[in-house]
């Protein structure tokens, strides 16, 4: 982002700098007469901006300049009131549009009132981070709107969306998307290890847990995210990539080296417990039907037309599974540190087990401690952890043999009933619906079920 910024225009103060001030030294600002400097007042709550803002203004009119003020402090109109006290003491005029309107609204007023009437130098006063990297990033959408033959497809403007629909392109996987085998009791998963020690003799087994989302395959080429398609039919699925592109866990350009050229990592697009109860009182308070799951919610919003809606609700993604022939690696277990060292999430709680007690232990610990995760799980993978095990056993027309989802007993809970609602839907169709006490469900309250 930095290489796109005019950088002699903005400079930031960070709060070393604010803190030196503190101790009556001079900060080293680069001073461009013309267009003005841009000083940034960056810091937390209480730094002290407001003051130093008028400080620094004030040495910089003793040596000549002609500075402005700038306050866009919105969320607490009492800085505002506070920079006009500063300024009139100073002599220094201040520009502000009170505190109803947008503080990057106000930034970017402020630089043009002060191009126009001729000062050479602009005193930002933020209320923090969030402003100013607001500030940047519509510097950077102009920039790119201005030279759209420069502007990078992973630039970080794209992380906060955009409003344009989309029409969803279907694309065929390289390596199709193959769903799992599951079993749901310890006699029925034991008889898959068995059956697979017998086979192969020494297996290692790497246990994951069963990550309640969607699936999604992300294919990088020369280390750039280039595509991101869901599951679909196993063979096509929808480019979801400009939503994907919102999700922050999702590397844009991959760190270190060691990645192959080009290539397809598969995992899942959840949303987070928080992200989800969020959801829902939103949809709550206007009136729109409840999403039944973490599940369904992240899905939907993976579908959703307008990206920028997307970036607002707060969905994670986490990876496990490489699509490639040709791996540099012998093990699962490797390829997924070395995919964690690329910079894609990839979820710590793994294991290497040895024998089916230790699967067995693996899971046990995770029904239970799965409660306190923050997103939801459904179950734990098993997969045979070589390559070269893995190719020896091979794959069923739909899912691969050498692994094995085991579903976890959908959690339960008791509470008293307090009425039944009927829900009309958009179609018109009719579902009544339980409302009852509330009561945590699998991390997160539930007080109402369709039935
Ligand atoms: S591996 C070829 N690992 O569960 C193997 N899948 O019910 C690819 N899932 O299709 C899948 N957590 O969408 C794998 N740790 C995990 C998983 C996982 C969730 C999903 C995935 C899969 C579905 C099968």
């Amino acid at each position: 982002m930095e290489s796109l910024l005019p950088a002699q225009q903005i400079v930031k103060i960070v709060n070393e700098e604010l803190i030196k001030l503190m101790g009556g030294e001079a900060p080293q600002i680069n001073i461009n007469p013309k267009p003005p400097t841009v000083v940034m007042m960056v810091g937390l709550q209480g730094a002290g901006k407001t003051t130093h803002a008028g400080k620094i203004a004030n040495m910089y009119k003793h040596k000549g300049k002609n500075p402005l003020l700038v306050a866009c402090d919105v969320y607490r109109p009492a800085a505002i009131k506070q920079l006009e006290i500063v300024g009139e003491k100073l002599g220094i005029p201040v520009f502000t549009l009170g505190d109803k309107v947008s503080p990057v609204k106000i930034a970017e007023e402020g630089l043009k009132y002060a191009k126009q009437k001729g000062y050479d130098m602009v005193f930002i006063d933020t209320a923090g981070r969030l402003q100013i990297d607001e500030v940047l990033m519509r510097e950077l959408q102009d920039l790119e709107a201005t030279y759209p033959e420069d502007a990078d497809p992973n630039s970080p403007t794209k992380r906060v969306g955009s409003d344009l629909t989309t029409e969803f392109e279907s694309i065929e996987h390289r390596y199709p998307m193959q769903s799992l085998a599951n079993t749901y009791s310890s006699e029925e998963l034991g008889e898959w290890i068995d059956r697979i020690v017998k086979e192969l003799g020494e297996v290692e087994f790497v246990t994951e847990l069963k990550f309640d989302g969607t699936a999604i395959s992300l294919c990088y080429e020369n280390g750039a995210l280039k595509r991101a398609v869901t599951r679909g039919d196993g063979r096509r699925g929808d480019d979801v990539t400009n939503n994907v592109r919102t999700i922050t866990s999702v590397p844009l350009k991959l760190r270190g080296e060691g990645y192959p050229a080009l290539f397809e990592i598969r995992g899942e697009i959840i949303m987070p417990y928080a992200s989800f109860d969020r959801l829902n009182r939103e949809r709550e308070a206007a009136g729109e039907p409840l999403l039944a799951n973490p599940r369904n919610a992240a899905a939907g919003t993976l579908k959703l037309q307008s990206s920028q809606t997307v970036a607002h609700r707060g969905l994670d993604c986490t990876l496990y599974h490489l699509a490639d022939d040709n791996l540099p690696y012998t093990t699962h277990a490797e390829m997924l540190s070395a995919a964690r060292g690329w910079g894609f999430k990839i979820s710590d709680h793994t294991a290497i087990c040895r024998s089916r007690e230790e699967v067995e232990k693996f899971i046990a610990y995770w029904d239970t401690e799965r409660k306190a995760l923050p997103y939801a799980t459904d179950g734990v993978v098993i997969k045979v952890n070589s390559y070269a095990q893995q190719r020896t056993l091979g794959s069923t027309a739909k899912a691969p043999r050498w692994a094995v989802a085991y579903k976890f007993q959908a959690e339960k809970a008791l509470t008293r009933l307090s009425e039944v609602t009927y829900q009309v839907g958009r179609t018109g169709a009719v579902t009544p619906v339980a409302n009852f006490e509330p009561v945590q469900l699998s991390g997160t309250m539930v007080k109402r079920a369709t039935l």
